[in-house]
């Protein structure tokens, strides 16, 4: 029908291969972009939709790639135009037209790749944003996870929750359709509402709690943490329910940290003048019938020792390891971080809250179980007000060395956990990387299991949710098999 407009139904809201196939026989019809009504099945037809699509198999043109890849994420995008523009795009570069990289500044080009944008940036909250909420079914656990994309990117993204996932079942709902994997096969379904996925469950307390850790009342800045969490996710994350109350408690929180940064570390103790092998009696070290008595004075030990590596007289007090001696269970840290110093008790600043809440998590009971460190000190360089961490190094390592195979050896657990770099360095004796040991159960020199996992600061360091997420589920995976080795 010359002249007169021709309907394309399209079989999904972002079907490439249907529009490509369509837009290959508009081509070979010779039927230009402005005869083209463009719609969705299911979306209700083309106003002026009369006449069918060119028979045929149309004509194939030669595209640049690049064309072909904003294409295949531009037609995600949820502006009812996306067709029109992409057949516009086409029937000019089939006209010969230069290629997409010359018409840069096109006004088309421009506006096709601001979609293709606004596509990668949805997929990318998608894998940030989205959570999974686990249902226990008749048939076993079922992760099930509500989620509006802005644009019709669901099926785009199934291959990035399928190589993540694909142990598990799970269902993902949005309100225009839902995808279900059942560790077999994927399959497309109708949308849903948020009431078919349940709000909460028990990882969300974990989720508040590692936001909270990391959030830093000292660099509230409401606009980058709106920007980097987007209000329109907050119903599904259930760290934001923390926002307005950390948002609200900064000020007084910074206010507090710089008065208690105003705190200088006090003065060392001059150094008692004796050691164990002199004043103290050497029985008591050694008796392994009383092993608390013993590691209380090998804590007196350090305490008088007066040839400590110098940069630990800074520190506020040794940080010595505390549990019951015979856990079955060992965990062996770096170092007192800053909050340590001044309490005096291993991990209880922000990474022993991210600790304590991956041991709760994976049903370890922390009183069960011994926590120190391999260095016994606060390390760190004064910043102003601010006492900025810094590790030890391989002689710092190898000064608190013999403390820490006594306390081991005082302690006598069943399983060792080495929490980061430095504690299997101090607990083997050598630099291993994590990476290459990690997964497996090694022995000491003495051939006591250890298993070597990051340290939980680790995880507070990564800068996206992504891989936060990630690497807490590693970290709570070695934690489970540390339990399992013990039971
Ligand atoms: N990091 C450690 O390694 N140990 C602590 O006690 C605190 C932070």
């Amino acid at each position: 029908m010359p002249g007169g407009r021709v309907g394309v139904l399209l079989p999904g809201p972002a079907d490439f291969p249907a529009w490509r196939a369509a837009a290959r026989r508009l081509l070979g019809g010779g039927v230009p972009p402005e005869r083209v009504e463009w719609s969705v099945a299911g979306e209700g037809p083309g106003l002026f939709a009369a006449a069918a699509l060119p028979e045929g198999e149309g004509r194939a043109v030669r595209v640049p790639r690049r064309f072909l890849g904003l294409a295949e994420l531009a037609i995600r995008h949820r502006a009812p135009a996306r067709f029109a523009l992409l057949y516009r795009l086409l029937w000019r570069l089939a006209g010969g037209e230069a290629g997409l990289p010359a018409m840069a500044a096109d006004p088309d080009v421009l506006r096709a790749e601001a979609m293709a944008r606004a596509v990668r940036r949805d997929a990318h909250r998608m894998h940030a944003f989205l959570r999974f909420h686990c249902v226990e079914a008749a048939d076993g656990p079922r992760y099930l996870a509500w989620f509006e994309p802005e644009h019709h990117i669901l099926e785009a993204e199934a291959g990035f929750f399928l190589r993540r996932f694909a142990a598990l079942r799970w269902s993902i709902v949005t309100p225009e359709a839902s995808l279900h994997w059942d560790g077999a096969a994927l399959r497309l379904g109708p949308g849903g509402c948020r009431r078919d996925v349940p709000a909460e469950d028990a990882q969300d307390a974990l989720w508040r709690a590692y936001y909270a850790a990391v959030f830093n009342p000292a660099r509230l800045r409401p606009a980058a943490m709106r920007a980097g969490m987007p209000r329109r996710y907050w119903a599904n994350l259930a760290e934001a329910r923390e926002i307005p109350r950390l948002i609200a408690e900064a000020p007084r929180r910074a206010a507090a940290m710089a008065a208690r940064g105003a705190v200088f570390p006090r003065r060392p103790q001059p150094g008692r003048p004796w050691d164990v092998a002199g004043d103290m009696p050497a029985d008591l070290l050694d008796r392994v019938d009383d092993p608390a008595a013993a590691l209380a004075a090998l804590r007196e030990e350090l305490r008088g020792r007066n040839d400590l590596p110098l940069w630990a007289a800074q520190a506020t007090q040794p940080v010595f390891g505390e549990g019951p001696p015979g856990a079955a269970l060992m965990f062996v840290g770096e170092q007192p971080g800053d909050e340590e110093d001044l309490a005096g008790r291993p991990f209880v600043g922000p990474a022993g809250r991210m600790f304590d809440r991956a041991l709760e998590a994976v049903g370890i009971a922390r009183g069960e179980t011994y926590v120190t460190n391999a260095v016994k000190h606060f390390k760190f360089r004064p910043a102003g007000r601010r006492r900025l961490h810094q590790s030890p190094d391989a002689g710092d390592i190898a000064w608190y060395r013999p403390f820490l195979k006594r306390e081991i050896a005082l302690v006598g657990p069943r399983l060792l956990v080495t929490l980061g770099a430095t504690a299997l360095r101090a607990v083997t004796g050598r630099p291993l990387a994590i990476g290459k040991v990690r997964g497996g159960i090694l022995r000491t020199e003495e051939g006591l299991p250890l298993l070597p996992t990051i340290h939980p600061s680790y995880l507070l360091r990564l800068p996206d949710p992504e891989s936060r997420e990630r690497e807490y589920a590693r970290f709570l995976a070695d934690l489970r098999q540390a339990r399992r080795e013990v039971a």
